[in-house]
């Protein structure tokens, strides 16, 4: 095994060069202009970057029905999410195919042009029920989809200027990221994908990986998240210390992926698998509601959606696992897979409760979490 070919076969860059930015900038000034929000920038950076290879620009409306319906792209590569462009109305009666459109982002720069390729109305509460599997706006993910107007537009995309981040040195292309395994001469590497600070269970996951294939990518969604998740510069904070005491540096890296979350359970696994197919990983960690948010979804649905799928065309393999929690009976971490002791050995804590105890300043259980993490969760909670 080897490490995968991007989705689709080529790895995508849709940056200008310096010149090209410069005389598409100029000719931006007479062009319509959409504003974009925070989500279609994050879609933006990475089709630029190839971090959604094979797409070259938001979709036209055969990928967005093929990908909605069948969970494929119109030219039958697996593909979960819709990736899209949307605009009011107004705008979208007024493009022409082969129009040039400004992408303004939320400082009023053109941080794109688009050629139209086609404009098109959709069927939000279709989408919600097809991609989340629920219609209930309480549903993060379903919320963006009804917050969108009235129609898209797709065609391909040619970036100006990508967003400026914080720590611009953990965040690496695709084309870096494949570069670094190359030379640190991985085979094989594992992608882990979190929202949320890194607990004994996700470090368990990710080492137990670690046993089986070359290196690990430590690779935290940084995009828009809900409004409860902890924020990316506190989780990179948790990262770094928890990377620095405990993780072999020769075999471990941390890069920040730049995608929005869409809390869309099976299928948003399916399309992180993909993103990091596309950053060179050779497997993916998919644990328990991986994706999930509140009830919406089985516990392992997100790993059942794999059986849907030709492995050879998805070209990442799944590495599943089971719930996984520290058991003071056997001493170590486990599974149900593993330990045969009951609940009461089990230190499992909920989210509230975790949040509740660094609230009051006080660390969870260190078979939970780390100390170098909890203290700066409780740090970050005084500011
Ligand atoms: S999310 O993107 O899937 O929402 P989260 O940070 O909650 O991110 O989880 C990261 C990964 O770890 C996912 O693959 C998830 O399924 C897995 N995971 C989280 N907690 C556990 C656990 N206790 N046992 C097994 N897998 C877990
Ligand atoms: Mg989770």
């Amino acid at each position: 095994m080897t490490i995968p070919a991007p989705h689709g076969g080529t790895l995508v860059n849709r940056v200008l060069s310096g010149d090209e930015a410069r005389s598409a900038e100029q000719t931006a000034s007479n062009l319509k202009k959409a504003p974009i929000g925070e989500r279609v920038q994050a879609d933006l950076e990475l089709i630029a970057i190839g971090g959604l290879s094979p797409l070259t620009g938001f979709m036209g409306q055969a990928d967005y029905r093929a990908v909605v319906e069948e969970m494929r792209l119109a030219n039958g590569l697996p593909w979960t999410i819709p990736v899209v462009l949307d605009v009011d109305a107004e705008t979208g009666k007024s493009l022409e195919n082969g129009e040039r459109l400004a992408l303004v982002d939320d400082g009023g720069q053109v941080a794109a042009v688009l050629t139209v390729d086609d404009v098109y109305s959709f069927d939000a509460k279709n989408e919600a029920r097809k991609v989340y599997r629920t219609d209930e706006d309480a549903h993060p993910g379903v919320a963006a989809v009804y917050a969108r107007g009235e129609m898209l537009v797709s065609g391909p995309v040619d970036v100006l200027r990508l967003p400026e981040h914080d720590f611009p040195e953990l965040r690496l292309k695709p084309a870096e990221t494949r570069a670094a395994f190359a030379e640190k001469g991985w085979q094989t590497v594992v992608g882990f994908q979190t929202r949320n600070p890194i607990h004994r269970a996700h470090e368990y996951l990710q080492k137990v990986a670690l046993e089986i294939v070359d290196g690990l990518l430590v690779h935290p969604l940084v995009g828009a998240t809900k409004s409860d998740d902890i924020p990316a510069d506190v989780r990179i904070r948790c990262y770094k210390a928890l990377l620095e005491n405990y993780y072999p540096k020769d075999r471990t890296l941390l890069s920040l992926l730049p995608a929005a979350m869409r809390y869309a359970g099976p299928r948003e696994a399916i399309f992180h698998a993909l993103m990091r197919k596309n950053y060179g990983c050779s497997h993916f960690i998919v644990g328990r509601d991986h994706a999930g948010v509140g009830s919406y979804y089985g516990t392992y649905d997100a790993q059942k959606i794999f059986a849907e799928f030709d492995p050879a065309a998805l070209g990442i393999t799944p590495l599943m696992f089971e719930n996984s929690f520290y058991c003071r009976a056997c001493e170590g971490m486990a599974s149900n897979k593993t330990c045969p002791h009951d609940g009461d050995s089990r230190v499992i804590l909920s989210g509230t409760q975790v949040r509740e105890m660094l609230a009051r300043g006080e660390e969870p259980p260190h078979e939970f979490t780390r100390s170098e993490v909890a203290r700066v969760l409780i740090e970050s909670m005084r500011r």
